[in-house]
């Protein structure tokens, strides 16, 4: 399953983020991927140990925080501090597969916010492989995408201009996919019973089935 959360970041957030980047020092993105990904990764990434980082990492902790779509889809356990990436002229990141734990979190999803207007570069789109077919994507500036990290994907090559994101990885209470999917749909049935009437007994009796399934399913 694939979530798109528009407008991720208010408009001011879009703003102060790209300002603290613009001053932000960034390294070859190389660094921080394994063996398999370092062959095919070129791109460039905000060093983490700085004061502006710091600053930005807080403006999406608090976004993700306010965000009660991003919680419904991710049931977050744990959401990574986001690493920042700059894709210049000629960069791409070819398909790979992301790490299954970073640092002791197990990554369930994969996230990625744009932060350039998509008219401002070209190419630079996010390429998901899916069960399907090969989803292509890019979005507006403050809006995100999550996806599953297990999926093999790829960032096509820029041909103009820059392309800014944030990626972070997400280990979710509800480790399997299937069992993830069960309990999203009870929330959107849930939500949508109580938006016509909300004193429904019928989505008393689904909370109840909802909590009892998160119980049974929720890694803590
Ligand atoms: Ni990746």
């Amino acid at each position: 399953m694939i979530k798109l959360l528009e407008k991720f970041l208010t408009d001011a957030q879009l703003q102060e983020m790209n300002s603290l980047l613009e001053k932000a020092a960034f390294t070859d993105g190389a660094l921080t991927a394994g063996v398999a990904a370092r062959r095919v990764k070129n791109n460039l990434q905000a060093k983490r140990t700085q004061p502006v980082i710091d600053q930005a990492r807080e403006i999406f902790a608090k976004a993700v925080m306010q965000n009660t779509e991003f919680r419904d889809f991710a049931l977050p356990l744990q959401v990574l501090p986001p690493l920042f990436s700059r894709y210049e002229t000629g960069m791409c990141y070819g398909d790979h597969t992301d790490n299954a734990m970073m640092g002791g979190t197990r990554t369930d999803l994969a996230m990625t916010l744009f932060l350039s207007a998509p008219d401002s570069y070209d190419g630079g789109e996010l390429v998901i492989n899916t069960d399907h077919e090969p989803r292509c994507i890019k979005l507006a500036a403050g809006s995100a995408i999550v996806y599953s990290a297990s999926s093999i994907h790829r960032v096509e090559t820029v041909t103009r201009g820059q392309r800014q994101v944030a990626v972070t990885w997400i280990q979710s209470m509800v480790r399997d996919a299937g069992q993830r999917e069960i309990i999203i749909d009870l929330t959107q049935l849930i939500n949508a019973m109580r938006a016509k009437q909300p004193d429904a007994q019928e989505a008393l009796l689904l909370s109840k089935t909802r909590a009892n399934l998160l119980r049974m399913w929720a890694d803590t």
